[in-house]
């Protein structure tokens, strides 16, 4: 029998210290109605000064080990950081992440931007399936209230920081998880950046060191992108939009997402949206979001889920869970 990969435990972390709309307003000209009926967002969670990535990834993965134990951890034999904001080009988070629970496991970081942890997701089920590895620890951790400029109204508002982690490895049949989307677009590249080592993309744009952003080519593409990979994804699974009992889409805008939920023909009730808390965490927001749902008891054994997000690079990423084969617990339930 082939193997399936699915999510078997889940964990998340958001810092304690909040900002809210009317809080940024004091510092830049701005104001929680523009920011909420443009975005959708209320407040966010930011990072410590002294506080990193592999800070929030350590946490969301002992998240995680409180829910299910640290035998949930046994077996793991790679783990992989997602993130925009790694705390060093090396050390790898995720070597960091390795040496903290003690894994005797290969670990590195990948960057695809916000799709990062779907990404990450698509690795590990490759692991999985073709029996390279039994578990794989999979994050999504970013600080991305270090690299805005908080001077720029116009991106500031839109981010937080927070990380989400998650156990993949093969499942009983029908749970688990259909072949994913994974697709990226170069060729937008200049609309989304933060600067690395080069002064200047190949095609000449000029590289800033902190985040900059063209919102309207980002938003008419994340519009595009989150219609078109979800149904690519839905056929994937050889399902309908009507067999999507949740949809779990990343947490950037809610114009963004009402856009791609009233594309699938989805009602409200069937979405996940947790952004007016946090902003948009880039690659932690769907795990946290689907840390919250299984808290908040939106997800049941055999449900099929529709993950889907947009960033960076351009790029992006969607697939379908059927969720169960898992020791799920909730935070209530860990306690
Ligand atoms: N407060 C008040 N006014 C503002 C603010 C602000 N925070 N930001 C912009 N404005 C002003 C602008 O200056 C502009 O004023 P003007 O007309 O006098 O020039 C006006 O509001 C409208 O600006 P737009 O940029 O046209 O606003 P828009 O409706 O497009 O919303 C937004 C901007 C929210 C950024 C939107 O374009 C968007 O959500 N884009 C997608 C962004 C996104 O999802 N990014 C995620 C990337 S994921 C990753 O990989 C990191």
């Amino acid at each position: 029998m082939t193997r399936r990969a699915g999510i078997t435990a889940l964990g998340a972390y958001a810092p304690a210290k909040v900002l809210t709309n009317d809080d940024l307003s004091k510092i830049m000209d701005t104001s929680d109605e523009w920011i909420r009926s443009r975005t959708g967002i209320r407040r966010r969670h930011v990072a410590g000064e002294d506080e990193y990535t592999s800070d929030m990834a350590f946490s969301a993965v002992e998240d995680l080990v409180r829910r299910y134990g640290q035998e949930a951890l046994d077996g793991t034999d790679m783990v992989i950081v997602a993130t925009d904001t790694p705390d060093a080009m090396f050390p790898q988070t995720a070597a960091l992440v390795q040496h903290r629970f003690g894994l005797q496991a290969g670990a590195f970081d990948l960057l695809a931007a916000c799709p990062g942890w779907l990404y990450a997701v698509s690795v590990a089920k490759a692991y999985i399936e073709s029996g390279q590895a039994r578990k794989v620890l999979t994050i999504g951790s970013d600080a991305l209230t270090k690299v805005v400029d908080w001077t720029d109204r116009r991106t500031a508002v839109l981010f937080g920081d927070g990380a989400g982690a998650a156990i993949v490895e093969a499942v009983e049949a029908p749970y688990g998880l259909a072949p994913m989307v994974i697709g990226a677009d170069g060729g937008g590249a200049e609309h989304l950046t933060v600067g690395g080592t080069a002064k200047r993309l190949p095609s000449g744009t000029e590289l800033k060191e902190k985040l900059t952003m063209n919102g309207r080519e980002v938003f008419k593409f994340a519009v595009r992108v989150m219609n078109t990979s979800t149904l690519e994804a839905i056929d994937k699974a050889g399902l309908t939009p009507d067999d999507i009992e949740l949809f779990v889409p990343h947490q950037a805008n809610t114009r963004i997402i009402d856009a791609a939920r009233e594309r699938l023909g989805l009602s409200e009730d069937r979405v996940v949206v947790t952004l007016d808390e946090y902003g948009n965490n880039s690659t932690a927001s769907i795990p946290m979001a689907l840390t919250h749902a299984l808290d908040d008891g939106r997800i049941q054994d055999g449900d099929r889920l529709l993950m889907v997000a947009f960033g960076g690079g351009l790029s992006w990423a969607a697939g379908v869970i059927t969720w169960g084969g898992g020791r799920y617990k909730t935070a209530k339930e860990s306690a």
